[in-house]
């Protein structure tokens, strides 16, 4: 009787074990094509720019270390329903601070 309940602790460890170690390696050009699909055209409307990769170097940039630019990937992703799973969420991030933020 307990068979499927095993079976669902190891479906979920083998989920999580794939997700942390989508952390520990973050995939940048994973993260840059995701920027490009899902969160470029945007920026580039709605800062004005008319160049999506501006929000991210404007003078009044909200996100002043990675923890801050961790949590606007986050909310940009919940708030606007983008659907990226959280090692895409990381990537993304990743992506970011290697190439405008450089925190790291
Ligand atoms: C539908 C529009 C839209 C989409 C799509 C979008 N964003 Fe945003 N994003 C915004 C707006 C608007 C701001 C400015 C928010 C503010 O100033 O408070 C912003 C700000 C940001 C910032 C902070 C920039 C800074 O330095 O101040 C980051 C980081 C960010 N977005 C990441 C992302 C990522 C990553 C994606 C794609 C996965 C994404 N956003 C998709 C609208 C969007």
């Amino acid at each position: 009787m307990k068979l499927p309940l095993i079976r669902l602790g190891l479906y979920l460890f083998g989920v999580l074990g794939v997700h942390l170690s989508a952390y520990a390696t973050p995939d940048l050009p994973s993260g840059k094509k995701i920027d490009q699909q899902k969160c470029y055209s945007c920026h580039a409307k709605k800062s004005g720019f008319g160049n999506g990769d501006m929000i991210y170097t404007r003078g009044d940039s909200k996100v002043k270390n990675l923890q801050i630019l961790k949590s606007m990937v986050a909310m940009c992703n919940t708030e606007l329903r983008l659907d990226l799973f959280p090692e895409d969420e990381a990537d993304v991030a990743a992506f970011l601070d290697n190439q405008f933020y450089k925190f790291k």
